[in-house]
């Protein structure tokens, strides 16, 4: 399916304004939740939820363990925005349907995104409940969510990708969590868990984490020029590896027992950053 991206420009533009009217604005920072993390949204104070069903420009995840609402509410004085949910490359999605939600909430004027997933540990060290601040990124799916016809409101023809995980904002998580791990997040398009095989390639080319999401929404907004942060939470250990293959429930399950650190982490890492 062609989109055209005049036409795409204006479907944002008319999610924006959806959104202003039901009394969204521009916040310090969206978090997008990654499979089995939607619950950071309960923790924020005075919440507003927009539902995607009022958003018909918005695709709606039909996977479990994804919402479907924008949740704004507060840490502190820090207004912050939730994404409950994210559609994916194995769904079917045009690339430019992965990311409208988090482009809309770009062109609200919200300068932060953090973004969560779930994912398989591929480096040695780590196992199942760990936290990986993601450094860099290697995109394995065959698609960027660039390709196709330019419109400058998102960005120039050719952006650097030298730096999509903001160094500074990474820093700062380090030093709020100084047992903090980092390192390279690969996607793959999914939606079948990999072969052991390319567990082991995904390891020789520098990954540490394998997931299905991720790379397009941080791609799209760091062309916007905004700033990333990028979290994994490791939910297994990738295929190969262990004596168990991955699975979704365990994915699940995993996300939301170590929600909760994710959820501290967040709470304290939002207001420094912003
Ligand atoms: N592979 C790909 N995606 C994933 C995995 C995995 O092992 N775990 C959670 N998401």
């Amino acid at each position: 399916m062609e989109l055209q991206v005049e036409a795409e420009v204006e479907r944002l533009a008319h999610a924006r304004t959806r959104l202003q009217k039901a009394g969204v604005e521009a916040a310090a920072a969206c978090v997008v939740l990654g499979s089995g993390l939607k619950t950071f949204g309960e923790t924020l104070t005075n919440p507003l939820s927009v539902s995607f069903d009022d958003v018909p420009e918005f695709p709606r995840p039909r996977v479990a363990g994804h919402g479907g609402e924008l949740i704004q509410g507060t840490i502190g004085d820090t207004l912050v925005h939730c994404l409950t949910g994210r559609v994916h490359l194995y769904e079917g999605w045009h690339p430019w349907e992965l990311v409208r939600a988090v482009r809309t909430v770009a062109l609200l004027g919200t300068g932060t995104f953090v973004l969560t997933n779930a994912a398989g540990g591929v480096r040695e060290d780590l196992a199942p409940g760990d936290l990986m601040l993601i450094r860099d990124h290697l995109n394995l799916t065959g698609k960027n969510v660039l390709c196709g016809e330019h419109h400058d409101a998102l960005g120039p023809r050719f952006p650097p990708m030298s730096e999509v995980y903001c160094a500074h904002a990474r820093a700062r998580l380090h030093s709020l969590d100084p047992k903090l791990v980092e390192g390279v997040y690969c996607q793959v398009s999914g939606p079948s868990y990999e072969t052991p095989s390319e567990v082991k390639m995904i390891g020789l080319l520098g990954g540490d984490a394998v997931g299905m999401s991720t790379v397009p929404e941080a791609v799209a907004l760091r062309a916007m020029g905004k700033r990333v942060v990028g979290l994994s939470l490791i939910t297994n250990r990738a295929a190969g590896l262990s004596a168990v293959a991955p699975n979704h429930e365990e994915v699940i399950a995993e996300g939301k027992k170590a929600a909760q650190r994710m959820e501290r982490l967040l709470t304290a890492a939002i207001p420094a950053l912003a």
